[in-house]
């Protein structure tokens, strides 16, 4: 198989980039990332060095770009990381966000019908059925739950899946699409709560935990969700959505305590910070779809993965330290300043 991913210099991506080389071998994978702010070609150093793989720089709102590199490549699927993905930034500026997770994604699904039809994943989010009460354990994300969204970014990322979905009904585009809850592990950019909690805690600095740090959110580790991805692209029914997810819910302040435990850190390192506008209260998915039909389970514990990020942010501080010290100063000035 031949397999276009986008956004594959960013977090989720390069994970599932190196899952598929080392699962299929045999596969060509090309990627395509516009490297932003969030994607980083170091993250695919390894990857580099394997002849199945392909960096092509591009963005996938270049409509000329993205069709003459179907043209060359004869893609067999396509797989749909590419997005702006930060909750916050589409709070400060919603356009990017408009531009390449709804247009970009459309650009794709043109290029996937104009070059024989092809096999298309749309890697979306539990962010689009909004969120859930505090009070209401019993309640959890299907995959009929109704969209309702909160933020620029989960509304963006919610009209690209009904575009894919108008796709698939109108053209006959052989899609899916996947709605995974939060993850964490290596190669996450550090704007995200668990990597920027561990490395300022690294660093001696505040823990802004926004409100009361009691919003939850329910954790998955990168390699589970990379496997879910490549079951649905194989044997996943097409036309369908499945949500991924390990029911491993914890509240936000939960999360940055097992952290600062782990690291040997003090709790006074904690600040409560201004709340997000429009802070989705809580996630938590139900998998039961894609457990009965594809026989997908995480196999990574909360404590086990935490503890293997943790590890890998201590061996690779060079690529995070590369990170911190460039724009993303001004950026944390910006969000954090006036918290
Ligand atoms: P990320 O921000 O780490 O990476 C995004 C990548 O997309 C970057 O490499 C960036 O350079 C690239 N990109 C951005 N705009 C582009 C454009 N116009 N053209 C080409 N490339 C572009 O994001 P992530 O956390 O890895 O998320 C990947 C996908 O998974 C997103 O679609 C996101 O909505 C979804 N998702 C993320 C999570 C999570 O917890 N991080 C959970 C569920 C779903
Ligand atoms: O649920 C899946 C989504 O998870 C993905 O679709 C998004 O791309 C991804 O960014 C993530 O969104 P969240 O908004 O849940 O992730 P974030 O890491 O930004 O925040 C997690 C929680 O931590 C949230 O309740 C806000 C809180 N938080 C975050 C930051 C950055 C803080 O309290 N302090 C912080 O500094």
């Amino acid at each position: 198989m031949n397999i276009l991913v986008t956004g594959g210099a960013g977090f989720i991506g390069s994970n599932f980039i190196y899952y598929m080389l080392k699962k299929h071998p045999a596969y060509r994978i090309v990627c395509i990332d516009a490297l932003t702010y969030a994607g980083n070609l170091e993250t695919l150093e390894k990857a580099m060095e394997n002849p199945n793989f392909r960096f092509f720089k591009g963005d996938i709102t270049d409509r000329k770009a993205v069709y003459a590199l179907f043209e060359e490549e004869k893609f067999d699927a396509v797989v749909n990381f590419a997005a702006e993905s930060h909750v916050d930034r589409s709070i400060e500026e919603p356009e990017i966000f408009l531009k390449t997770n709804i247009l970009g994604t459309q650009v794709l699904l043109d290029a996937s019908r104009k070059y024989g039809n092809i096999r298309y994943h749309q890697v979306s989010t539990d962010e689009v059925y909004g969120d859930l009460p505090l009070d209401r354990p019993d309640l959890f994300f299907t995959e009929e739950t109704p969209i309702h969204t909160s933020s620029p970014y989960s509304a963006s990322k919610a009209s690209a899946d009904l575009l894919v979905m108008a796709y698939y009904r109108t053209y006959g585009l052989p899609v899916t699409i996947s709605r995974c809850s939060n993850n964490y592990g290596p190669y996450h950019f550090p704007e995200k709560l668990i990597p920027l909690m561990l490395i300022n805690a690294l660093e001696g600095k505040p823990l802004p935990v926004y409100g009361e740090g009691l919003n939850v959110r329910d954790w998955l580790y990168v390699e589970d969700h990379c496997k879910a991805i490549d079951l649905i692209l194989h044997k996943g029914r097409i036309g369908e959505v499945y949500n991924v997810g390990g029911h491993n819910e914890k509240s936000n302040i939960e999360v940055v305590k097992t952290l600062l435990r782990i690291l040997g850190k003090d709790e006074s390192l904690i600040r409560y910070v201004k709340d997000r506008p429009g802070h989705d209260m809580r996630y938590a998915i139900d998998p039961t779809k894609i457990q009965n039909e594809l026989g997908w389970e995480p196999e990574t514990s909360f404590n086990d993965g935490l503890r293997k990020t943790v590890n890998w942010y201590l061996a690779n501080t060079a690529w995070w330290q590369n990170i911190v010290s460039g724009d993303y100063m001004s950026y944390y000035e910006k969000m954090y300043k006036d918290r």
